[in-house]
């Protein structure tokens, strides 16, 4: 009885082992097979996404496929581009990386209703923070500047200065026009820049927590 039952036994594991094998097989051969269509295909809707210009939200992580195409792209569709370098007092204080890029729009080449309308944009978005940090959000969407402006409408008639319907009108006009021409038209070039920014972001990041880990009380006992 018990020798039968091993037999049974040593059968079953026999066929457990052959159907497992066999998965093996079929896995191994699918995975170094080419990849499947919808895996090649993965990227697109995220290549189409950007191409759309829709720059919010900002974290989007380019995968690293896209990365190699960008870096082995020929020099001619590379627009070099050059970010001046951040003052020390800047980096000290930012709290976004666009915090970290230039104060002033060239607007030398806008309209002349758009270039009226920066001077508003330049006095009214720079009270509170750097013009920077307006200048290079990834925000491009009318809709979402409205929203921030009713927003940021509170914020400021309960600091005691108001906001005129012709002041917010010409800084939305500019800020629709900026976002198409310097974020849109030329989102290459923007998106270097702010890659450039988040670079320097990160690495003051990195120096303020190490600062501050020296700063900590020592708990290992040394
Ligand atoms: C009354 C002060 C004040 C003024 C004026 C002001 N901001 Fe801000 N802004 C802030 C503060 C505070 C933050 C930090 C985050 C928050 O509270 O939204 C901020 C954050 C931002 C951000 C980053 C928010 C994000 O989600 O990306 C942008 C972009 C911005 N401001 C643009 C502007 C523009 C454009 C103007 C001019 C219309 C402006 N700001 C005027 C106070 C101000």
């Amino acid at each position: 009885m018990l020798i039968v039952m091993m037999k049974a036994m040593k059968d079953f594991r026999a066929a457990a082992l052959v159907v497992l094998l066999v998965l093996t097989a079929c896995a191994t051969w699918r995975w170094s097979g080419s990849p499947p269509r919808d895996e090649r295909t993965a990227n697109a809707p995220l290549a189409a996404r950007s191409a759309g210009g829709e720059l919010h939200p900002r974290p989007v992580e380019a995968p690293p496929e896209i990365e190699l195409r960008l870096s082995t792209a020929p020099a001619a569709v590379k627009p070099q581009v050059v970010v001046a370098p951040t003052p020390p007092e800047k980096l000290k204080t930012a709290v976004y990386p666009a915090d970290l890029g230039p104060e002033t729009v060239d607007v030398s080449g806008y309209p002349p209703r758009i270039r009226a309308d920066y001077q508003v944009y330049a006095r009214v978005c720079a009270k509170c923070h750097t013009l920077a940090r307006a200048n290079y959000s990834q925000h491009v969407e009318r809709a979402w500047w409205r929203l921030y402006i009713t927003r940021m409408r509170a914020r400021a008639a309960w600091k005691g200065s108001r906001l005129s319907r012709d002041e917010v009108r010409a800084i939305l006009n500019f800020l629709s026009h900026d976002s198409r021409a310097r974020k849109r038209e030329r989102r290459k070039e923007f998106e270097k820049t702010t890659a450039e920014l988040e670079r320097r972001f990160d690495a003051e990041m990195a120096l303020r927590l190490q600062r501050l880990q020296k700063g900590r009380p020592v708990l290992d006992g040394r």
